[in-house]
């Protein structure tokens, strides 16, 4: 267990994660508790390069699995080391809108790496850094279809543009991922018009851990 706690939100793009985590810092600031929200990639001026590399589509022919990999782990040990860790320290509560099991999912069940060496790197990106929970929010692919944004770069940015069959297997992973840890990850069920019914069932969870 952390000082303070390390709350992370995960899924497939478009599952509605920023909506739930901007309803979960108001209700714990509401308790007068110590919150920040964070997010992976780019939460620091330098993770703002590194997300840029990352996600421009600008950049898709030059950019393979390899780099791509280390990127998302350079950004996560830039983040852990400079923000999480010391705010945690601090006692505060820590929001995080993707951590490793991203890197898990997108990179190693969809992506090309091997599986074992993806979670090797998690494990020194993030200086053995574990969520204290964990929120899957499970969506099916036909709800996150209609969701591609292109706000940040004009177009869908590279992971949105990939094709159907690697975005179903981002979902399968997730899900595998919440079956293997049951107690950290709670996968909480994407409806898109029950968006207070999924934020009821995320404060119960962590109600839950702030008692204990
Ligand atoms: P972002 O615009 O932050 O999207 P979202 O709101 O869906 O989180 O884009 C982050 C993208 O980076 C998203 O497509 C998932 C991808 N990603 C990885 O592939 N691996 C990772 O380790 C992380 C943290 C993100």
């Amino acid at each position: 267990m952390n000082d303070g706690l390390f709350i992370t939100f995960e899924g497939p793009d478009g599952n509605g994660k920023s909506t739930q985590i901007r309803l979960l810092k108001e209700y714990l600031e509401k308790k007068e508790l110590s919150v920040i929200v964070t997010r992976e990639p780019g939460a620091l001026d330098i993770g703002k390069k590194i997300r840029d590399l990352l996600l421009n589509p600008v950049y898709k022919d030059q950019m393979t699995p390899e780099a791509e990999l280390f990127l998302y782990e350079a950004d996560r040990a830039l983040h852990t080391k400079n923000l999480i860790i010391p705010a945690l320290k601090n006692g505060s509560i820590v929001i995080s809108d993707r951590y490793y099991d991203s890197t898990t999912a997108y990179q190693g069940v969809a992506g090309k790496i091997d599986l074992g060496l993806v979670l090797l790197c998690n494990k020194i990106a993030s200086y053995g850094l574990i969520p204290d929970i964990t929120f899957y929010l499970h969506a099916e692919l036909d709800d996150i279809r209609r969701k591609t944004t292109t706000e940040e770069f004009g177009v869908a940015d590279r992971p949105e543009s990939k094709p159907d069959d690697e975005k179903q297997k981002r979902i399968d992973g997730f899900y595998a991922l919440s079956t293997l840890e049951p107690e950290r990850i709670k996968l909480i069920k994407y409806i898109p018009d029950k968006i207070d019914a999924m934020q009821s069932e995320i404060r119960k969870y962590v109600d839950k851990i702030l008692k204990s």
